[in-house]
């Protein structure tokens, strides 16, 4: 069935699967509902929210929560954001572009998201116009403004292996006096988005030291607790726990100037720590958690399974999809979509590629090429992300692979995001596929490590509530998971049939 097809007979018959389920939205399938900075009211501890191609779930293992006062939900300081600002529920608490639009046209641009600190293309341009924000507007892109050279790491200082030179400055950020990396304080803007702040037992959590074994080095330690950390949250895993990135947000992101409070802190991660999220309707395929239904998907499932080892070897990461092949009582509709969706979790979990020249993964003793599948780099059990330290360059960012318009993505002419040249130092290790020169989109990890191997290396986001959150990657370079399908399919010559392209999709949009 086509993109279109599907979209628009999502709209008319996401409200009849809604109104079958356990809360109802009464409101079309594509409106977004959108919870402000300082809501009055409650979020419910279970909660259905339409979206094109369904509905999403969220469930609050804690219970209901009065969002007056809690400081997830409250401004806290000076630009009248809060972190639900963009860590929507309705977007499995990330930020969807459809939210995003929404807003912009609700209140003429004037809701704190746009706030041009980070909400605009760089600070320093006229708040009320739509170009201030392009890439917001047009790809969900927050701007991640990092400090060059990289801050000790654990104590110990870092040598950059390289220095970084702006080729192209679209957003005119990079190259500002005040803002830029030739600025008083050096900085390097590039342009990320929002992650998930839900189920993140499986995201972020203690591990032994040498959990990274695939890059060779110690885990980050929680400064609060000492313990080491899984270091799979953030594009470069910059902040090792969540109650160190709940501190930088409020900076970066709030303005908060005074520390937040440990009251303060506990009850944001213990916020986000028992919130669980998952589709959990689809216009096609109908409710996604019936009793009988496969294990993964939901968000209560979620809730109850515990953190196991994933692996991608014998256990089926996402649980199995056998009885969706065929369940008694379904419509066609149902039937077709459902064989889909468990053919697809085949096509992700079985079907073999070439996997090669990706920094962190064809370099780790497995051979390059390698035949493999999808689930060799997102192994871990329940959202897919990666069991070690999560920083790979699967080509998101680094040329040649990397899309530069989202347009038109292998446009070579239309250029958005900034370019920059990165010239490693001769005694430094060099990028195993790009040597000592490399292009690049946003340097991920390497900004934060300084090391030449990690350039272009982006942590794994988790895959829970895709449905509810386009555009993809984290430089939200795939407008769709049709698109992020072909980005892989291009990347590594995979050759998939029209039919796996279809049920891959269709797998990745129930989750
Ligand atoms: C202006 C938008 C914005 C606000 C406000 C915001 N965040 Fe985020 N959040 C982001 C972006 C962008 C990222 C990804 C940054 C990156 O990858 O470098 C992110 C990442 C995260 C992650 C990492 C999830 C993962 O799996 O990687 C968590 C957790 C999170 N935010 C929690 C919070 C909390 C708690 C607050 C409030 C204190 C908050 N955020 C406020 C934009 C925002
Ligand atoms: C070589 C390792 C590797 C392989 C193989 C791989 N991925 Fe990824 N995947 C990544 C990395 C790294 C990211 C993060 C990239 C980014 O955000 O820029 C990612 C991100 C994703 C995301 C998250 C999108 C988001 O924005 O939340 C999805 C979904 C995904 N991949 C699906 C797939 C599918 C489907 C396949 C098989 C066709 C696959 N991946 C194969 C490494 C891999």
């Amino acid at each position: 069935m086509d993109k279109l097809n599907r979209a628009v007979l999502g709209r008319v018959l996401a409200l009849g699967v809604l109104l079958a389920a356990e809360s109802v939205q009464a409101q079309p399938a594509d409106a977004r509902e959108w919870i402000a900075a300082g809501t009055a009211g409650t979020l419910p501890a279970e909660k259905t929210f339409g979206n094109a191609l369904g509905g999403l779930g969220i469930v609050n293992a804690g219970g209901a929560v009065d969002m007056k006062g809690h400081p997830f939900f409250e401004p806290l300081g000076s630009n009248g954001r809060a972190c639900v600002t963009c860590h929507q529920p309705a977007d499995s608490m990330g930020l969807s572009l459809a939210s995003i639009r929404q807003q912009w046209v609700a209140t003429g641009g004037r809701d704190p998201l746009f706030d041009p600190i980070d909400g605009a293309n760089c600070p320093n341009l006229p708040r009320d116009a739509a170009a201030s924000h392009s890439l917001l507007l047009e790809r969900g892109l927050i701007r991640v403004g990092i400090a060059w050279p990289p801050k000790p790491r654990n104590g110990v200082p870092i040598e950059p292996e390289f220095s970084i030179e702006v080729v192209r400055d679209p957003t005119g950020c990079n190259t500002d006096p005040v803002y830029g990396l030739d600025s008083d304080k050096p900085t390097v803007s590039v342009y990320r988005r929002p992650r998930v702040a839900a189920n993140l037992k499986y995201v972020s959590y203690e591990v032994g030291a040498f959990n990274a074994k695939r890059l060779a080095m110690v885990n980050d330690r929680d400064p609060f607790t000492g313990k080491y950390m899984s270091m799979n949250i953030m594009s470069d895993a910059r902040e090792p726990s969540l109650r160190t990135q709940a501190i930088s947000a409020a900076r970066d992101h709030m303005q908060v100037r005074e520390p937040l409070t440990d009251e303060v802190l506990d009850r944001i991660v213990a916020f986000e720590s028992q919130l669980y999220a998952a589709q959990v309707a689809d216009s096609h395929g109908g409710s996604l958690v019936e009793q009988g239904g496969p294990l993964a998907l939901g968000p209560r499932n979620l809730q109850q399974q515990e953190r196991g080892l994933g692996d991608n070897f014998g256990v089926p990461l996402f649980r199995s999809f056998e009885m969706w092949r065929p369940a008694p009582g379904e419509t066609q509709m149902q039937r077709d979509f459902r064989e889909s969706v468990a053919r697809g979790h085949d096509v992700f979990f079985i079907r073999p590629f070439y996997i090669s020249d990706t920094a962190h993964i064809n370099t780790v003793g497995m051979g390059n090429p390698m035949k493999r599948t999808c689930a060799t780099c997102h192994n871990s059990s329940m959202v897919g992300t990666d069991l070690s330290a999560g920083w790979v360059d699967v080509g998101t960012n680094n040329l040649p692979y990397a899309r530069q318009s989202f347009e038109n993505p292998w446009s070579d002419t239309r250029h958005e995001l900034p370019l920059f040249k990165i010239t490693c130092h001769d005694e430094a290790r060099p990028h195993p596929f790009l040597g000592r020169v490399i292009y690049t989109q946003d340097p991920g990890r390497a900004l934060i490590s300084g090391r030449c191997v990690d350039v272009g290396s982006i942590v794994m986001g988790q895959f829970r509530g895709l449905a509810a959150r386009a555009p993809y990657f984290s430089n939200g370079s795939a407008a769709s998971l049709r698109d992020l399908v072909d980005f892989y399919d291009r990347r590594f010559n995979i050759g998939y049939s029209e039919q796996e392209k279809q049920d891959l999709t269709n797998f990745l949009s129930v989750l």
